[in-house]
């Protein structure tokens, strides 16, 4: 009997030996806080829906590269400006495939658009295509006349709420406005399933994904079959387009890339990709219009104005950036990234939300500073790795430049013809900058304001 239990013991440390000595080396993973089984820290992340916030403060305990588990799935937290520099900046190839969900995976056909697609050639040309044709700065350009009659058209109904003393909802109309903008940039002309709102389908809940999806397909056939028609007859709108561009140049159909349909998939992402962005500089309006208006020497007041709603958006990215985590990140090979080592296959988030909140970066000035901006030369380009409202490196945003553009010139025109008030017994402080829940942080409350006509618009 003795020999027996000798002989079972040897056989199991026998067999531990084996499995410790033909194991993996192992893997020297970023800290992170306690797990549990099967739901691995989702506890630590369940007591505030603003998953950003809750991320930060763990960053805070275990660091700026930070493992997680959803579930058993490794995901790793990224929360400085030296941690996004080595993850978007050094290991940029190693971090350019995106993780999808079963919803997303849905919207996007099944990831094939130039937002979701893996790494490859694939999304190269897509890419390409958006950089250097409907996105461009020439592009972008073009766009200007529509701009211009879209912002109009906004002012014309502000001033309309300004004559019958009317409290306006900004966050609406300036959604509204972006999105006509943004549609007319798509199809070339205002055109009669506009109040459809693709968008608003986009938005639907995530379980009616395909539903969502295949209806805003239907829409999408329709208005290409028209624009085909119309392009057909000589109509000269449809090039100046997304869509027209697309039609115009089935020559991409051709090199085995991509089919017409995925074409079309450009238009759709880029439609996902425009909304209710900037619309958000309008949060800062009560706090900063009085500075705008500062009279400052050697500028003239209008130029001072234009200058200083430049420094005003780029804070209000920087404190309600619109993706609080970039576009999820998946790492594409197992790599060593500040002493520790990511696993093929990790889920990567960017906190661009906490980054942008570094105290090292803020310094002193922590609440709603513009100024900030006057004097340290942080831009959009995605190299300054403290400030990445567009992303950075190979997936960043392409659509920086239009969409800039769209709200820039709205926001510019509200201030220049009109004062706003805040509704009866609001103060400034009152007014609520809270974000919503969601992968988008839109404000939590819409901003309403009064306007009161300083100089009419045109034709109002
Ligand atoms: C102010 C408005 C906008 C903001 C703040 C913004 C922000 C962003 C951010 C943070 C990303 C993720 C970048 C990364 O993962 O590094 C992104 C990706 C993207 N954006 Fe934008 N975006 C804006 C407007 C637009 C517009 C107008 C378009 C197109 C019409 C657009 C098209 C895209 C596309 C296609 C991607 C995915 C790029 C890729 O994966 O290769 N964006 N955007």
């Amino acid at each position: 009997m003795a020999d027996q239990v000798l002989v079972a013991v040897l056989l199991v440390l026998l067999s531990k030996l084996k499995s410790s000595l033909s194991a993996k080396p192992k893997l020297n993973l970023p800290p992170g806080p306690w797990t549990l089984p099967v739901i691995g820290s989702i506890h630590h992340l369940i007591a505030n829906p603003l998953i950003y916030r809750t991320l930060r403060g763990l960053a805070q305990k275990h660091g700026p590269l930070m493992t997680i588990r959803l579930g058993e799935a490794p995901v790793l937290v990224v929360s400085s400006p030296e941690a996004a520099r080595e993850v978007l900046k050094t290991h940029d190839t190693t971090f350019a495939d995106r993780f999808t969900n079963a919803t997303a995976a849905a919207i996007s056909y099944n990831a094939t658009d130039v937002a979701l697609s893996p790494y490859g050639e694939r999304w190269r040309q897509l890419r390409k295509i958006c950089v250097l044709e409907l996105l461009s700065a020439v592009r972008v350009q073009s766009f200007r006349r529509i701009r211009e009659e879209e912002v109009a058209r906004f002012m014309r109904s502000v001033a309309a709420s300004a004559a019958a003393g009317d409290e306006m909802d900004m966050s609406a109309a300036i959604f509204w406005f972006i999105y006509d903008a943004f549609m007319r940039e798509c199809v070339g002309s205002r055109c009669k399933y506009q109040g459809s709102r693709i968008m608003q389908m986009l938005a639907t809940a995530p379980r009616k994904a395909l539903a969502c999806r295949d209806r805003m397909q239907r829409v999408l056939e329709r208005v290409m079959k028209e624009k085909k028609e119309a392009m057909d007859s000589g109509a000269e709108t449809v090039h100046e387009s997304f869509v027209g561009f697309n039609l115009a140049n089935d020559v991409y159909t051709m090199n085995n890339v991509m089919a017409t349909r995925r074409c079309r998939i450009i238009t759709v992402s880029a439609n996902g990709q425009g909304f209710s962005r900037t619309g958000s500089a309008g949060r800062q309006w009560p706090r900063c219009r009085p500075r705008c208006e500062k009279p400052s020497k050697g500028r003239p007041q209008s130029s001072r104005m234009t200058f200083y709603l430049k420094l005003v958006i780029k804070e209000t990215l920087r404190m309600h950036s619109h993706l609080p985590f970039l576009i999820p990140r998946r790492c594409r090979k197992t790599s060593r990234v500040m002493g520790y080592d990511i696993p093929e296959g990790t889920t990567v988030l960017i906190n661009v939300w906490a980054i942008c909140r570094d105290p090292q970066v803020l310094g002193r000035s922590r609440g709603v500073q513009p100024e900030r901006f006057e004097s340290n030369n942080m831009d959009y380009k995605g190299t300054n790795y403290e400030y990445l409202p567009f992303g950075s490196g190979r997936r960043m945003c392409p659509g920086a430049t239009l969409g800039l553009a769209n709200i820039s010139l709205a926001l510019l025109s509200l201030l220049y013809h009109f004062d706003w008030k805040l509704c009866d017994g609001v103060e400034p402080k009152d007014v609520d900058v809270r974000e919503a829940v969601g992968i988008i942080a839109n404000k939590r409350t819409n901003l309403v304001l009064r306007p009161v006509t300083r100089i009419a618009p045109a034709n109002a």
